[in-house]
């Protein structure tokens, strides 16, 4: 295990933000998980646990010890006529995981394709995209306790998944380290092909009986032509949540704007920020070297050499926007260090 000083965090964040690291570690195993908590604990410092560094925002250098969890592997646990137990390493890449997923004929992960970070980060916040969110596929995770550096199992249930949320982000808010976890796949397929473009686009590729594969191609197509590449304009997907609203406010909404989108569930109305933000006036801002995008506007992007602060601030102001013409705050997805 080699603890590095003063690392440069710009090729960790999708963001591309360039701050620093006090110390900085790879890690391989749970065991090195072990003695890196021990160092940070010897050193006084904080830890910060890093995935793909793809929902996170570094507006400050961080006088922590960073651990980029590197613990790979996709492993079969057992298997029956309907479903297939994977084990997989947190450091795995989402995406590469969702492809071994398709070439195995594990159904269930099509839908997630191409979102960006790692394995181990996926249900901190229970990734989602049209339609299928991570908990619709997840059996358990493993993960150390950071005082007592014991292992523990987490069940569906005590992940507390809600939308974008889980027991990680809250109640156990830095107290654990996900080290695997365990996908519960299906070997006959449930297509989930109800949300919006899914559709439209299958039909523009020809396909008349959709597989994982062609779904997986579907929303591939549809992310990129609408959402940046991170290799290319720094990013970190949806910087808000979008909000849920009472439904008698959202009917006196409707009233002043007819044409507002929505999508009712059981807590309320569902309204589009990426909506919200564009009736304001934001959409495909530029502000020198940071903006919102041009297509997507719930995503904030570094064209290069942003700052991070500078993109706290604009996100702040979009808030303010938001919240003075409709009178809904915002809540970010990204995570502020
Ligand atoms: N819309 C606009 N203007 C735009 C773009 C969208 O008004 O420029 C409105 C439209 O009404 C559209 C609606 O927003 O129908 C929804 O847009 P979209 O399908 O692009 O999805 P989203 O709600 O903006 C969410 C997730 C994305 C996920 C997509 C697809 C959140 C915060 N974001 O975005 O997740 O890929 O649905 O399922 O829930 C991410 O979390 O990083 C992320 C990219």
């Amino acid at each position: 295990m080699n603890i590095q000083e003063n690392i440069s965090l710009k090729s960790f964040n999708t963001f591309g933000i360039d701050k620093k690291a006090k110390f900085f570690v790879e890690v391989v195993s749970e065991n090195e998980v072990r003695e890196a908590i021990t160092f940070a604990n010897k050193k006084n410092v904080p830890l910060f646990i890093l995935g793909g560094g793809s929902n996170i925002l570094l507006t400050k250098d961080l006088e922590a010890l960073v651990i980029k969890i590197e613990i790979i592997g996709i492993k079969v646990l057992e298997e029956n006529e309907d479903q297939v137990f994977v084990e997989v390493g947190a450091g795995e890449n989402w995406h590469s995981f969702v492809i071994q997923c398709i070439k195995n004929d594990w159904a269930g992960a099509e839908n997630l394709s191409l979102i960006p970070g790692t394995v181990g980060a996926s249900p901190m916040q229970n990734i989602g995209a049209y339609g299928v969110e991570i908990k619709d596929i997840f059996k358990s995770l493993q993960a150390i306790h950071r005082d007592t550096l014991q292992m523990k199992v987490f069940n569906a249930e005590e992940c507390g998944f809600g939308y974008r949320e889980s027991v990680f982000k809250n109640e156990l808010k830095d107290q654990y380290v996900i080290t695997k976890v365990v996908f519960a796949l299906k070997k006959k397929p449930e297509f989930q092909i109800e949300y919006g473009a899914i559709k439209t686009t299958l039909e523009e590729m020809g396909i008349k009986t959709p597989s994982i594969a062609s779904i997986s191609q579907a929303v591939i197509h549809i992310r990129q032509s609408k959402l940046p590449d991170p290799k290319v304009i720094g990013n970190a997907g949806s910087f808000f949540k979008n909000p849920t609203v009472p439904f008698d406010f959202f009917q006196k909404l409707k009233n002043t704007y007819p044409e507002i989108p929505s999508f009712s569930n059981e807590q309320g109305v569902k309204i589009p920020a990426a909506w919200l933000i564009e009736q304001t006036g934001w959409k495909g801002k530029t502000f020198d070297k940071i903006g919102v995008h041009k297509n997507q506007p719930l995503v904030l992007v570094n064209y290069g050499g942003g700052d991070g602060y500078e993109i706290q601030v604009l996100s702040e102001k979009i808030q303010q926007s938001v919240l003075q013409k409709f009178g809904i705050l915002l809540h970010p997805e990204v995570n502020f260090l």
